[in-house]
């Protein structure tokens, strides 16, 4: 994509961490910005933000697990500013645990917002955005944890395996009708943001009060540990995101190092042996 001044940019999960860095990305090159976030405070401080700096901003409380307001999100925004050219589904929760003991509630919540929110993204803008029939790009986030299967994230991996492929897929689609919308996957490895906090946004409906097992405990606090520690910010992440869809790049990986444990996992399936702890590995 070439020309930024006065398209737009939708970016779910736009209230906070790498959403709101990316959506203040494109508002420095000239874009109008549609910021969607279940998360009302936080929503309406971003907004805020934006205003007094001077971009063109509109809120829109959206929960995307749920297809009807995904909907509605982007009657919203064709009807508020025209179009939609940049859309990036980046909305996501990050819960760890051991895969047999997550509940229903559990895989409900995490595949509703990281699997279903990014299918809501597509099935909701991609048509509209074909018919403009002008330049555009879809970001998907995921994660390393898309690329790799490490102990005790078992749905966090499923659900950003899944981001992957799904964004791989789509870009395939696009090729094969000759679409000028391109596609890109983000994997990051650890920046520090909310993410570690995200039972913050777990509706109440999908709420376990079950205890958590004491080496559940100890992963979390490892997880917490090492994304505040990340030594790329956002700001940076959203950065390499803008130079993505400026240079027609599909993968964007962040994090260099941790290339060699992706090189691991593809030998492993290559070579059909056992799947490596590349967490122990690094
Ligand atoms: N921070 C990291 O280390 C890291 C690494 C890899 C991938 N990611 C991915 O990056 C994305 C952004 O996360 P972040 O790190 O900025 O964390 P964050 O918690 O700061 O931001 C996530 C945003 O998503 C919103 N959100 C959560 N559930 C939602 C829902 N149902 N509907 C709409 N919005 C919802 C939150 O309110 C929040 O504003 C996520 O998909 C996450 O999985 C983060």
């Amino acid at each position: 994509m070439k020309i930024f001044k006065d398209r737009v940019a939708v970016v779910t999960g736009g209230a906070s961490g790498l959403g709101r860095a990316m959506a203040l990305r494109f508002a420095r090159e000239g874009m109008k910005i549609v910021l969607a976030d279940i998360e009302k405070d936080a929503l309406g401080r971003t907004e805020k933000e934006f205003e007094n700096a001077g971009y063109p901003v509109l809120a829109v409380r959206t929960d995307v697990s749920r297809g009807r307001d995904v909907d509605a999100l982007a009657d919203k925004a064709f009807k508020s500013f025209g179009g939609v050219h940049i859309l990036c589904n980046n909305a996501g929760v990050a819960p760890g645990g051991t895969i047999w003991e997550q509940s229903e509630k559990d895989w409900e919540w995490t595949l509703g917002v990281n699997v279903w929110g990014v299918i809501h993204g597509i099935r909701a803008f991609v048509p509209r955005m074909l018919e403009q029939n002008v330049e555009g790009h879809v970001v998907n986030t995921a994660s390393v944890a898309g690329l790799l299967s490490p102990p005790g994230m078992a749905m966090y991996c499923v659900s950003k395996h899944s981001v992957v492929t799904m964004t791989e897929c789509l870009h395939q689609d696009l090729a094969a009708f000759g679409a000028k919308i391109r596609a890109s996957v983000l994997c990051p490895a650890f920046v520090p943001t909310g993410i570690s906090d995200s039972e913050r946004n777990r509706p109440d409906a999908l709420r376990d009060e079950k205890a958590k097992s004491p080496v559940d405990l100890q992963r979390e606090e490892q997880l917490r540990h090492a994304v505040k520690s990340g030594r790329i910010s956002a700001e940076q992440v959203a950065d390499l995101v803008f130079q993505a869809i400026a240079s027609d790049k599909f993968y964007i990986l962040p994090h260099q190092r941790i290339k060699p444990a992706i090189e691991t996992r593809m030998q492993d399936i290559l070579l059909e042996r056992d799947p490596t702890n590349t967490l122990n590995k690094r």
